[in-house]
C-alpha cells in the first residue's frame, strides 16, 4: 500500500477508534434567543439556503473527509447518495492522491450519483510548493466532475505529522495568481485548529469570499497525527506531540467571531458542529452554512441510510431551533446578528 493510502486508511482508524475531540463543541456555550410565543407555523419554516451561488435544500455540508483508499469509495459514494436524496452539498476528501496515483480518481467518482448537489473538489494549499499549480488543480476538478473546490490549510496537522509537508512560504503569492484563473467557486478551510482574523483578511485581500473556518471543539488533526506518531505498544502520552498540540487553535465561535467582521466574506462554520441547535447557532451568529465531518464518517461507515437519517435528523433539530427563536427562515436566523 503506497504511503498516502496508507495515512488515510490509518486517519479513519483512529477517528473510529481512539478519543480525538478533546474538548467540548464551543457552540455550547452560545445562546440561541428564545420566544416563548413564536407566531409562527412550524411547517411554513424553510431552510432553503444558497452555498457559493447554488440553492440546496438546507444550510448543512457534509463535510470533506476521505477517498483513495477502500473505505474512501464506500464513503463518499453513501454520502453522495445521501446528499443527493437530501439536497444538501458535500465535500471530498483531499485529491492530491489522484495526482500521485491516477487510478484512485475511482474513490472519487461520484458526481453520477449526485448530479443535483453542488460537490467540492479538495485539495492542499500548502501543495502549491510542491509541485502542485493551475493545471493539476483544474485536473482534479474536471476528473471527477466537481461544482467546486475546497483548498485546506492544515500547518499544524503537517507539523505533526510525521511525513507532512512544512513548507508554507510564499504560498499566499501563488494563490494569488491562481485564483482568477479558477473557474469554478472556491473556500478555503482548516481542518480543525480554526482561522485567525489576520489570515483570513488576507485570503480575503487577495479575493477569497468563503472560508470555513473549521475550528476547535470538534475533531483535532494534531491528535490525531499524534496517534500515528505512536510507537508499537507505546499508549497516548504527554510527551507525544499531537497530545501537546491537541487543543491549540481558535475555536469555532471565535473563529466566526473575529471572520464576521471581514467585509464580502462568506463563512462556513465547521469544527464541533455535533446537531442542528450547533448550525442555528452559528448562523444565528453570521455563518452561512454549518459542517460536519466526525458524526458523517460513523453515519457512512455504516450506510447510505444512516446518512440521510442524519442528515434528516440535523434538518428536524435546525427546524425546532428556529421554532424556539420565532425564525421561518434562514435568512431571518442570519440576521440575529448573535455575539
Ligand atoms: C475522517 C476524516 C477525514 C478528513 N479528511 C479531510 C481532508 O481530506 N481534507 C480536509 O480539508 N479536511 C478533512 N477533514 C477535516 C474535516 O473536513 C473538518 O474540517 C474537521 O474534521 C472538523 O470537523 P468535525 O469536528 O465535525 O469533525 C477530515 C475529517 C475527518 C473526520
Amino acid at each position: 500500500m503506497s504511503q498516502i493510502k496508507k495515512r488515510k486508511k490509518q486517519h479513519i482508524d483512529t477517528v473510529q477508534n481512539h478519543l480525538v475531540e478533546p474538548s467540548d463543541s464551543s457552540f455550547d456555550q452560545v445562546k440561541l434567543p428564545y420566544k416563548a410565543l413564536p407566531e409562527i407555523n412550524f411547517d411554513n419554516i424553510s431552510l432553503a439556503s444558497q452555498i457559493c451561488g447554488f440553492e440546496v435544500a438546507a444550510p448543512i455540508l457534509v463535510a470533506s473527509m476521505s477517498g483513495g483508499e477502500q473505505y474512501g469509495k464506500i464513503i463518499n459514494t453513501r454520502v453522495a447518495e445521501a446528499c443527493e436524496v437530501e439536497n444538501i452539498p458535500f465535500g471530498l476528501g483531499s485529491m492530491r492522491i489522484v495526482l500521485e496515483k491516477p487510478e484512485s480518481v475511482t474513490t472519487f467518482a461520484v458526481k453520477k450519483l449526485s448530479p443535483s448537489v453542488p460537490m467540492f473538489a479538495n485539495l492542499g494549499l500548502v501543495q502549491l510548493n510542491y509541485g502542485v499549480g493551475y493545471d493539476e488543480i483544474m485536473r482534479v476538478i474536471d476528473l471527477v466532475g466537481a461544482d467546486g473546490i475546497y483548498f485546506h490549510i492544515n500547518h499544524l496537522q503537517e507539523a505533526v505529522q510525521p511525513e507532512g509537508n512544512t513548507n508554507y512560504a510564499g504560498i499566499l503569492k501563488k494563490f494569488e495568481k491562481i485564483i482568477p484563473r479558477l473557474k469554478i467557486p472556491f473556500v478555503v478551510k482548516e481542518v480543525g485548529h480554526g482561522i485567525d482574523y489576520e489570515s483570513a483578511k488576507k485570503l480575503r485581500n487577495i479575493g477569497v469570499e468563503w472560508i470555513d473556518v473549521a475550528g476547535t471543539g470538534g475533531t483535532s488533526w494534531a491528535w490525531i497525527e499524534g496517534y500515528r506518531r505512536l510507537k508499537e505498544n507505546e499508549t497516548m502520552n504527554e510527551r507525544n506531540l499531537g497530545y501537546i498540540f491537541k487543543e491549540v487553535g481558535i475555536s469555532t465561535v471565535d473563529s466566526i467571531r473575529e471572520l464576521k467582521k471581514i467585509d464580502g466574506l462568506h463563512i462556513i462554520a465547521s469544527g464541533g458542529i455535533r446537531n442542528g441547535l450547533h448550525i442555528a447557532k452559528a448562523i444565528g451568529m453570521g455563518a452561512q452554512v454549518g459542517s460536519l465531518a466526525k458524526p458523517f464518517l460513523h453515519a457512512a461507515l455504516d450506510s447510505t441510510e444512516a446518512v440521510i437519517s442524519l442528515i434528516q435528523d440535523l434538518k428536524y433539530e435546525l427546524k425546532v431551533a428556529m421554532f424556539c427563536a420565532g425564525i421561518k427562515n434562514i435568512e431571518e436566523l442570519n440576521n440575529l446578528d448573535i455575539k
